[in-house]
């Protein structure tokens, strides 16, 4: 086991009704005026908004709203957030929603105490503050409500990039399983998929190991695997989506990832580079690059892979594990191919270039070089 530092300043509250505790958790921690951020329509047509915006009321506490958040959230949103979050002198960001709310909502939260643009931050001035950021969790996938990270879009220049810092980590997180039933099951399948490639990227990369963090990998895919299916026929199955949920955390939020040597993320490097261009799921973007991107590296990490596919797909060879991959996302209605997106050959171009420069922010650049990363866009056409 590799040396590690681990910050876990996240409080979880996990379970039935608990965001009915968001009032007295804020006034315990003196907000009297958050700044209220959601997506489209998803709060709305649950009831949720209406419950949070009473008990926000009922608690007195003062609220400035933005709304509109879209998948893949865009930096605009994040600017125009912060400029009225600022003049609003809110003291705090509250995101109820899936991954793109909560990471504009920590994005928010830096524009709004550092008084700048937030892709500045993108490239390179650095996260000195932020203001404290509270979850409530309605879609379980990215572990955005534990971790310090958050993916933006730029529809200007056409990139989308991730950013982390310790600052952004939120202060409380709220994960109420049945605030999740309502998911759909095209978005319940990215999800699954989006938790797997989290799990597999450190697994699969890395020199070494640990075999106490390989089992609980495990336990993480196969969980959400099992749990998936469970889901896809009862969506208000409370139990499956409950293990779903925590499964979707652990994944990301650094307990899985301790100890590694050498791990990277080349599957979501490259699917930033698909989203840099064409507004698709995150998780069906991983559905695509995965199957190609494990045909290119297999033979780098031959005993890791074996045991993946062994222990979760029961399959003995790299081939047909491969397939088994591919047949799991296509049994769960995601792409496995850019040609089911419309996405040709003649896009693979600037699709590498944008992932090369998230291989350059990551400090995976070596590797994968803008004709590496073609050679494996090529492999999923
Ligand atoms: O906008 P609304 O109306 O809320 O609809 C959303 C959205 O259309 C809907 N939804 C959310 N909760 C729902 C619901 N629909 C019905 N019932 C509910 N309870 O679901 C759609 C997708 O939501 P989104 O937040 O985009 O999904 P997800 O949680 O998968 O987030 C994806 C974003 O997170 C980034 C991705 O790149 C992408 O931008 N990631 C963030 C990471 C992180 N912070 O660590 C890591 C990940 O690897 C990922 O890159
Ligand atoms: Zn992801």
């Amino acid at each position: 086991m590799t040396n590690f530092d681990l910050n876990l300043p996240t409080q979880i509250r996990f379970g039935k009704k608990r965001e009915e505790e968001i009032g007295s958790i804020l006034t315990q921690d003196n907000i009297t005026r958050i700044l209220f951020v959601y997506g489209t329509s998803s709060i709305k047509s649950t009831g949720l908004y209406s419950r949070i915006i009473s008990i926000l009321d009922e608690y007195k506490i003062e609220v400035v709203e933005y709304s509109g958040i879209r998948p893949n959230p865009l930096v605009i949103d994040v600017d125009r957030a912060s400029e009225l979050g600022r003049k609003s002198a809110v003291q705090a960001v509250l995101a109820v929603g899936g991954g793109s709310v909560m990471d504009s909502a920590k994005a928010i939260a830096v524009g709004i105490a550092h008084k700048q643009k937030i892709w500045d931050f993108y490239n390179g001035s650095q996260i000195k503050k932020a203001l404290p950021i509270y979850n409530i969790v309605t879609l379980a996938a990215t572990a955005s409500e534990m971790n310090g990270g958050f993916v933006l879009t730029n529809s200007e220049t056409k990139e989308k990039l991730s950013l982390k810092s310790e600052l952004t980590k939120p202060k409380v997180s709220i994960l109420n399983p049945e605030l999740t039933f309502t998911v759909p099951p095209n978005y319940t399948a990215y999800s699954a998929i989006d938790i797997f490639a989290h799990t597999i990227e450190g697994y699969l990369t890395s020199t070494k190991s640990p075999s106490f963090i390989n089992l609980l990998k495990e336990s993480v895919i196969k969980t959400v695997k099992d749990k998936t299916e469970l889901i896809l026929i009862n969506p208000q199955d409370y139990n499956a989506r409950a293990e779903f949920m925590w499964a979707a955390t652990m994944a990301l939020n650094g307990t899985t990832n301790l100890g590694l040597d050498g791990a990277q993320f080349p599957n979501h490097m490259l699917e930033h580079g698909v989203g840099s261009i064409f507004n698709i799921p995150h998780g069906a973007g991983l559905s695509i690059v995965i199957p190609a991107w494990m045909r290119w590296y297999k033979d780098n990490n031959r005993p890791q892979f074996l045991r993946l596919f062994k222990e979760i797909f029961n399959k003995e060879s790299l081939d047909e594990g491969i397939e088994a991959v591919e047949n799991w996302f296509h049994s769960l209605g995601s792409p496995i191919r850019f040609s089911e997106y419309n996405i040709e050959e003649s896009s693979f171009k600037s699709i590498s270039e944008k992932a090369y420069k998230q291989a350059q922010m990551w400090g995976i650049d070596k590797t994968y070089t803008k004709e590496v990363i073609m050679e494996i866009l090529l492999l999923a056409k």
